[in-house]
């Protein structure tokens, strides 16, 4: 009897335990991405990590297999470290064709000890020109950290391990396009940008320090993917038994105050603060920041 109330008890905590590791888990990246060039320099290894690189003939490129159209999606990045001037990696979701919808990471390197710039910007039906660009408040060659981007259909978080360094509002009711009617890729790359990206293309990449490495791992995305133009989240945003609060989910008091410490120190470029840039006025979304 004894006996089997403990063996019961077993089945029982290792049955949840199963169902915390399914619930948490990340997706395996052979399902999910497929490796788009850079002939080998690509690496899905073990399911679970995934290694861009770059040389002096090429760099490389991976896309999701879905098609979202919004969602909650956490990847970890750990950037090319050392001597990485010269080198970009972009991490972002794009829509095909000319009008096309597009929410971006950019990790601009730099040498040994000086800072990355992490470069964002938000394309609704082909138009951009929103950039913002911040350092990070850690080394992130030294470890994974999780960038995240939250899409649902009022507004665009971007998020550094759980702090928001931007919010896109959707800003339609003053004639700013916003995007949400285009299903998106995820996408990366790591290429060869020396021409511009390091203190404005002044620093070369040193290709003796070559191959660079960029590393992924922990995909997690809760999103309405779209097949043969149906929505996994179907017509309504609570429909079906999956839990979709990240559609009408919104910066709480904790997290504004976390936004404004960032935009206060680690800020270092806004579009919406650059009146050489727009002397006839900044863009209307501007005054909803
Ligand atoms: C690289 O370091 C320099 C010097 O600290 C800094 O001005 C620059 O913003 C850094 N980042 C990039 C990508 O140039
Ligand atoms: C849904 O998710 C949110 C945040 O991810 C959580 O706070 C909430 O408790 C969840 N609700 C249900 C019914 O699972």
């Amino acid at each position: 009897m004894a006996l089997n109330i403990s063996s019961t008890s077993t089945t029982l905590s290792a049955f949840i335990l199963l169902a915390v590791y399914i619930a948490t888990t990340s997706a395996d990246f052979n399902n999910e991405f497929d490796i788009t060039w850079g002939e080998g320099r690509g690496k899905i290894i073990n399911g679970d990590l995934l290694t861009l690189s770059l040389d002096k003939s090429s760099g490389s490129g991976f896309e999701s297999r879905n098609e979202y159209l919004f969602g909650k999606i956490d990847m970890q990045l750990k950037l090319v470290p050392g001597n990485s001037a010269g080198t970009v990696t972009a991490y972002y979701l794009s829509s095909k064709g000319s009008t096309w919808d597009e929410i971006d990471f950019e990790f601009l390197g730099n040498l040994s000890g000086d800072p990355y710039i992490l470069h964002t910007n938000v394309f609704s039906q082909g138009k951009g020109n929103r950039e913002q660009q911040f350092y990070l408040w850690f080394d992130p060659t030294a470890d994974f950290h999780t960038y995240s981007i939250l899409w649902n259909p009022q507004r665009i978080i971007f998020s550094v391990d759980g702090t928001p360094i931007r919010e896109f509002k959707n800003a339609e009711s003053i004639g700013v396009p916003f995007p949400k009617d285009q299903a998106m890729r995820i996408h990366s790359s790591l290429w060869n940008a020396d021409d511009w990206a390091t203190r404005g293309g002044l620093v070369k990449t040193d290709w003796s320090q070559a191959p660079f490495t960029a590393s992924y791992r922990n995909f997690k995305a809760d999103a309405c993917v779209v097949a043969s133009g149906k929505s996994s989240c179907g017509g309504s945003a609570s429909s079906g038994g999956n839990n979709q609060t990240w559609l009408s989910e919104q910066l709480d008091n904790t997290k504004q105050e976390r936004l404004r410490w960032v935009q206060k120190n680690y800020m270092i470029y806004n579009y919406c603060s650059d009146s050489k840039r727009f002397p006839q006025g900044f863009p209307p979304e501007c005054q909803m920041a």
